[in-house]
């Protein structure tokens, strides 16, 4: 199998350890006992890495450090809604508070939404600054198929499972209600826009106007390179792109690679440690 470099995909003991033994069960157990099994355990898997998260909290209180305090609890708060592992969830919270601080005009931009987890914590973020619009799109049916772009020596990227169509489904209801009912986000700035992207980005772009923070959440190739022709060109100077699957997707991360050269931009992409990558918009291009 093709690689990726290391600091854009590494896995913790425990995540290897645990591949491993999903491989051992894959290959002993019955395709169906392994189907069935596989959400509950997986469910459970997610309960086990939020519950870890915790111990983050405590040198977080004996340091006294505010920041880091807010950073952990925002992102315990979001992580049962959430299919990105904390350390993107925190690389995603560290780039809007960095907007933020720096007082980076724009929009919040998703592209990839799922159940919520990530835009909810987005929304959270900059719920105190109200005439930053938080705008998220997605087909809300889950996945598209993967293309050709996607695959390399027959697979698509370091995913426990194939992704087939309508993975990582989230419906719109769903979203919905964890945005303005679970954390109560105030419904007149955030833009839900359900379609594919292809059908849908474009004809929102002006409505969108400058972008501070542009994340790309789509795994695939044309998914991902769609994203970047469309709204690009909107996210302002000093902001920031954030791939999540640059390190754990080869389309998602030749959709970048390729965008970027056919620009000619050069950028420092900044690894999140577990799969995902950001980047800063250069002031002089
Ligand atoms: C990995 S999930 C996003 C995870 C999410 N950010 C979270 O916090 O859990 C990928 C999402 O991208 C959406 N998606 C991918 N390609 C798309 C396209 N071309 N148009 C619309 N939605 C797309 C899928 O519907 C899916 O919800």
């Amino acid at each position: 199998m093709s690689t990726l470099a290391p600091t854009f995909y590494r896995q913790s003991y425990f995540h290897r350890v645990s591949r491993a033994l999903l491989s051992v069960a894959a290959a002993a157990i019955p395709d169906w006992l392994f189907n069935r099994a596989f959400g509950p355990a997986f469910a459970a898997y997610r309960v086990l890495m939020r519950l870890l998260y915790l111990r983050f909290f405590v040198p977080a209180v004996l340091t006294g450090d505010a920041e880091r305090i807010r950073k952990v609890l925002a992102v315990f708060r979001v992580m049962p809604h959430s299919l990105v592992g904390r350390r993107g969830l925190e690389a995603t919270h560290d780039v809007v508070r960095n907007v933020i601080l720096r007082q980076i005009e724009g929009a919040v931009v998703e592209c990839g939404v799922a159940r919520g987890g990530s835009a909810a914590l987005m929304g959270l973020l900059t719920e105190d600054t109200p005439g930053r619009p938080l705008w998220l799109f997605d087909s809300y049916e889950g996945l598209p198929e993967p293309t050709a772009e996607d695959f390399r020596d027959g697979v698509t990227g370091r995913h426990v499972r194939p992704l087939p169509k309508g993975s990582c489904l989230g419906t719109y209801e769903t979203v919905q209600r964890l945005l303005f009912s679970t954390f109560r986000l105030s419904r007149n700035r955030v833009f839900m826009v359900k379609g594919w992207f292809q059908d849908t980005l474009c004809s929102q772009s002006n409505n969108i106007g400058d972008i501070a923070v542009l994340r790309i959440d789509a795994d695939w190739y044309d998914s991902v390179r769609c994203c970047l022709e469309a709204l690009y060109d909107r996210v302002l100077p000093g902001g920031f792109v954030v791939i999540d699957d640059y390190g754990s997707c080869f389309g998602a991360q030749r959709a970048v690679d390729e965008f970027l050269a056919s620009r000619q931009v050069a950028v420092s992409l900044v690894p999140d440690g577990r799969g995902g990558a950001h980047f800063q918009k250069p002031f002089i291009h």
